[in-house]
């Protein structure tokens, strides 16, 4: 996992809870002195063991630390890779082009980043389904990266995510609705 997410995880972390807090995450679940450089690749257990404590903490499901850490995620992605997003005409043009898009360039401009397989299909004007597979099975991430997405467009959305490797489906199946009034 890439140092640019331990990255914007410190920041979410110290913005909301403090200095203090995310010293004591890193020196129960890190090795000493860990630094993280935004393009080297650390280990996820890394990660999963931090969020796994902030759940702990905050008495609630794993999977809601991990979507609330995916909607931070986007702008600090998208402020760190402003050129991508210029490439992006609103929200479902940015949808469709995660994979064939953004993670093409994330991976010229990285090395051996740890991408999700994703493919999009545009259902009607308002509706996108989006598939989701990976090792990591970081679906409720994509989930709040999505959200994070709609935020920045103030594009308001639902999602269904009733098909998912955590229920022992293959793949994850996110229906994504747009929401115009
Ligand atoms: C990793 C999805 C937008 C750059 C990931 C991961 C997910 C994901 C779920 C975690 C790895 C995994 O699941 O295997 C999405 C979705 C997006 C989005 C759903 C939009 C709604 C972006 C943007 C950027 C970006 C805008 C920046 C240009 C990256 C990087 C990684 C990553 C750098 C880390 C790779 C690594 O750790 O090796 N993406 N992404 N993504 N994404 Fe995206
Ligand atoms: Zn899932």
């Amino acid at each position: 996992m890439k140092g640019i997410i331990f990255n914007v995880l410190e920041e979410m972390i110290v913005e909301q809870a403090g200095m203090e807090v995310w010293n004591t995450l890193l020196e129960k679940h890190t090795p000493q002195n860990r630094v993280y450089v935004s393009a080297k690749n650390y280990p996820e257990t890394e990660l999963f063991a931090i969020a796994t404590d902030v759940a702990v903490l905050l008495n609630v499901p794993l999977q809601q630390v991990v979507k609330a850490f995916g909607q931070y995620l986007f702008s600090g992605l998208a402020t760190r890779h402003t050129g991508v997003m210029t490439r992006f005409s609103g929200f479902t043009s940015l949808v469709m082009g995660i994979h064939n898009v953004i993670h093409v360039e994330v991976n010229k401009l990285y090395h051996e980043p740890a991408l999700p397989t994703i493919s999009c299909v545009l259902v009607n004007n308002h509706n996108i389904e989006l598939t989701y597979h990976s090792p990591r099975k970081l679906c409720f991430c994509a989930e709040g990266l999505i959200f994070g997405a709609a935020e920045h467009y103030q594009q308001a959305i639902t999602i269904k995510h009733d098909v998912c490797m955590h229920h022992g489906d293959e793949k994850c199946i996110l229906n994504i609705e747009l929401i115009n009034d």
